[in-house]
């Protein structure tokens, strides 16, 4: 794989930018430097061309670069933008797109990114129940403030310990935010009593797709919904990836518990930068957009028509498309042909997915929370993405890092990247 020209550019883009690269995690081995993506596929400033199963960390459900969406925010460009006062049409038909489908959103709010919601939807519930802790989950990643940026990919002897992610946090921030360990009730129900009266809010990614995909035990969402109903306490599921991915009303939809507060992302606008808060009526007009609330919440570029314009595509085409028949249908043949894989060459691994969304953990037994994956092999982890990357099929060489499947791949990909990956297994092992 030639990478001379990815180089050179890295090289320039540091002089400019401290790391060369305008995200943290994407300063990776090797360093590419990207030119062009369409549909399932990705390019390099050398003319490599890969199939891409990073989509950008979850937006591209449709495909990069869709032309049903494109052109709907070029013809939305072409007449509309943006107003610093009012509302648009975009954002109303946006919005009671939203509400329909999504199970707690009585109400929405738009923003530009899911950190932005997360915050928004963390700083409502303090004012509603007058409380200021928070319990977020081990390994769960709810965006970059202060409130939820701790106990992230935290090195094993500082699981469930203070492991704030930055420097510069605040004190109050780091310690107002209680850590838990997913699928654990009792570890949560000890939190709150501990804690009585005082737990403002639960946040939590249904699918800890941060970590990969850990899935929920079966009661433990319902359980964390009855322990919020018992505590007085706001259960916020964070949807930024799992929501319009696994289905078109979050998943929410799919395992039938339905949080006080949503907040949404990634997928909902097909890659434009978009995002929302929702969800009950009586909390949502707390928010200072209704005359008397009392929650501050704004943004300059809030209801773009951008980002309206692209989620009403996107949905629009989820709607009238079997784009989640489509993505689930090769998820699951992405799964069920790396166990084959497994099967014949020997090799104990756990293949994790649902949907869209696979990854193979290289360790003997399914993984229930952050701590049980410290048994994976993430050395083989990272050589086995990274030489999936020189074949032409790109999954991020992280560790623990999910794989995105879009309407754009089809099954010939999925086919070539199982091949791609047998042999790769064989070479490695
Ligand atoms: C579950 C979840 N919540 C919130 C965020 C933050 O979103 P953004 O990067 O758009 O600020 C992310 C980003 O990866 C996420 O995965």
């Amino acid at each position: 794989m030639l990478n001379e020209r990815s180089m050179e550019l890295y090289k320039e883009a540091n002089q400019y930018s401290p790391g060369g690269v305008h995200t943290s995690i994407r300063n990776v081995e090797p360093h590419l430097v990207f030119t062009k993506a369409e549909g399932a596929y990705i390019y390099d400033a050398d003319g490599n061309k890969y199939l891409d199963f990073q989509a950008a960390f979850g937006p591209y459900i449709l495909g990069h670069n869709y032309k049903k969406v494109n052109d709907r925010v070029i013809d939305a460009l072409n007449r509309t933008d943006l107003y610093g006062v009012g509302s648009t049409d975009l954002e109303i038909e946006c919005a009671k797109k939203i509400t329909k489908h999504v199970p707690s959103a009585e109400q929405v709010l738009f923003c530009n990114s899911g950190s932005e919601a997360t915050y928004h939807a963390i700083r409502l519930s303090r004012a509603v129940t007058e409380r200021t802790k928070l319990i977020k989950f081990q390994g769960c990643y709810h965006g970059w403030h202060d409130y939820v940026a701790r106990n992230m990919l935290s090195e094993p002897h500082m699981i469930g310990k203070r492991d704030p992610g930055s420097a510069g946090m605040m004190d109050e921030a780091i310690d107002n935010t209680l850590i838990c360990t997913f699928n654990d009730l009792e570890d949560v129900e000890r939190t709150f009593n501990d804690n009585k009266g005082e737990i403002a809010a639960l946040i939590v990614e249904p699918i800890p797709h941060n970590i990969g995909c850990i899935m929920p035990e079966e009661g433990f969402l319902k359980g964390l919904r009855d322990l919020c109903d018992q505590n007085g306490t706001m259960l916020i599921f964070d949807e930024v990836i799992t929501g319009f991915r696994h289905n078109i009303g979050g998943y929410q939809n799919v395992c039938a518990v339905t949080p006080d507060l949503t907040t949404m992302g990634k997928a909902m606008a097909n890659g434009f930068p978009m995002a929302a808060v929702a969800g009950k009526k009586e909390y949502m007009q707390r928010y200072n957009t209704y005359p008397g609330g009392d929650v501050w919440f704004a943004g300059t570029y809030n209801g773009h028509a951008i980002g309206t314009a692209a989620t009403i595509a996107t949905m629009e085409i989820m709607e009238t498309e079997p784009v989640h028949k489509h993505i689930f249908e090769l998820g699951e043949r992405m799964r069920q042909g790396i166990r084959e894989i497994h099967d014949r060459l020997g090799i104990d691994a756990y293949v994790a997915g649902f949907g869209s969304v696979w990854t193979t953990y290289f360790m003997s037994f399914e993984p229930k929370n952050y701590t049980d994956l410290m048994q994976n092999d993430a050395d083989l982890y990272i050589k086995y993405r990274k030489k999936l990357l020189e074949r032409g099929f790109f999954k991020m060489p992280m560790n623990i890092k999910r794989n995105h499947i879009s309407y754009s791949h089809t099954k010939e990909d999925i086919e070539n990247a199982l091949q791609a990956i047998e042999d790769v297994l064989k070479e490695i092992i």
